[in-house]
């Protein structure tokens, strides 16, 4: 894991992205990618670098092997998304990259974090409460959590 890269998502990065999406398997993209939701919109960040966004990539021996990225970063409580690559899970490179994110979260000033994920998500739920992150109750979809990690103000 110490040689893995984490850094900001460039307009480059167009083909390692549709790699790494290509890479997925039926099991993460019903988790992470329906409808390539997620792949455009790395895709349109790598076109538009909006300011509404941040995206950063784990790369490792020139191949993209992780993604963890904020919508609303304009809001004090961003949403955070975030996928490792299939064949290297469970090896800490998800509690790494959602580390990275609390840190620029924590370092903008933000409240906290959101973030949805579905029931069925066993390992994103560990992830997740391991880090603080606590459950709000059940999303308005239906299959999906909602979750909170709210940053502790000084009073
Ligand atoms: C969720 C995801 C990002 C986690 O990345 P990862 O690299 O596997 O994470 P880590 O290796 O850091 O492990 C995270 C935790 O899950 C635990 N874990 C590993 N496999 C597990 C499993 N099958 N079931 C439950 N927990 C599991 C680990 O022990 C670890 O807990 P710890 O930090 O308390 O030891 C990754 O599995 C993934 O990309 N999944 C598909 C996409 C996805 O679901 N994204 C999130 C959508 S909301």
């Amino acid at each position: 894991m110490d040689e893995i890269l984490i850094r900001d998502m460039k307009p480059e990065d167009v083909a390692l992205v549709n790699d790494f999406f290509d890479a997925m398997g039926p099991e993460t993209r019903a988790l992470f990618n329906r409808q390539d939701c997620n792949r455009n919109g790395a895709l349109r960040f790598c076109a538009e670098q909006d300011t509404n966004h941040r995206y950063w990539m784990a790369v490792l021996d020139g191949k993209m092997v992780g993604l963890v990225f904020f919508m609303q970063w304009s809001t004090g409580i961003p949403v955070l998304g975030i996928a490792v690559r299939d064949g290297i899970r469970g090896k800490g490179l998800g509690g790494k990259l959602i580390d990275y994110a609390i840190a620029e979260a924590k370092a903008a000033g933000k409240g906290g974090i959101s973030l949805t994920t579905q029931f069925a998500n066993l390992r994103g739920q560990t992830l997740y409460e391991s880090r603080g992150f606590q459950r709000m109750g059940q999303y308005v979809n239906g299959i999906e959590i909602f979750y909170l990690l709210a940053f502790k103000t000084e009073e």
